[in-house]
């Protein structure tokens, strides 16, 4: 029999676009995370099981082989690298080009951002990313104090907890609807396959037989 293969994925955005990678892939999950409690999920090919976890658990899993493969946005694979010794044993083998949005700095529309960083002064930034804010700050030689949200980050600035957020921007809705307007795109994001290192060399086959295939679906696409 077939060693068993362990997907990590999480629920909403990551989810919703993979299943027709999967699908194309020949693979079907046969439960709906969304109306069920289970985490761990059956396929249609008895050796693929999917396992759901939060978003930013994904690299986590895969790197210390709670899963053998997973999808992550590349955002939270940045972030997890760099708080987890470069992410070592974690294995990117594929762009899927799903879950296509950006990571940008947005602040209050009255707030003058370009004047701020000519004047040198010292910006206040809330982020969930403060890896990416700290590389991209310190980048242009802007000094910056990052306070650290899991949340809401569009808050901060409406309530004067910070002059700046760096977010995932995607439609652009959640900044209008909160008077906040982007002013700096810092890099584009989009899902990527992530596969731990030792199941690939342990189980080649099957890993290797569901990287093509997702490989194949992507082409596609
Ligand atoms: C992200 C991000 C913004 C929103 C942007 O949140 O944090 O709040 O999407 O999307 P938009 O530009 O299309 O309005 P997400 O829904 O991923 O949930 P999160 O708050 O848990 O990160």
């Amino acid at each position: 029999m077939n060693p068993q293969i362990t997907l990590a994925l999480s629920k909403g955005r990551i989810f919703d676009e993979t299943l027709p990678l999967l699908k194309a892939a020949g693979i079907e999950v046969l439960e709906d995370p969304e109306k069920s409690r289970k985490l761990i999920l059956a396929t249609s090919q008895p050796g693929v099981r999917v396992v759901i976890v939060r978003a930013s658990d994904v690299p986590t899993y895969v790197q210390y082989g709670g899963a053998d493969l997973g999808v992550t946005g590349l955002d939270t694979l940045i972030e997890h690298s760099a708080d987890w010794g470069g992410g070592a044993g974690l294995y990117q083998p594929l762009d899927l080009r799903i879950a296509k949005c950006r990571v940008s700095v947005a602040v209050r529309a009255d707030f003058d951002y370009a004047n701020a960083v000519r004047q040198g002064s010292r910006l206040r930034v809330a982020t969930k990313y403060v890896n990416i804010a700290r590389e991209f700050f310190a980048a242009k030689g802007v000094h910056v104090d990052l306070i650290k949200l899991y949340g809401s980050m569009e808050l901060a600035p409406l309530t004067g907890l910070a002059d700046a957020i760096v977010d995932l921007v995607s439609t652009g809705n959640t900044l209008k609807a909160n008077h906040l307007v982007e002013v700096e795109r810092i890099m584009d994001i989009s899902s990527r396959l992530v596969v731990n290192q030792a199941a690939l060399k342990l189980k080649q086959e099957p890993i290797r037989r569901v990287i093509d295939a997702f490989a194949g679906a992507v082409g596609k696409g």
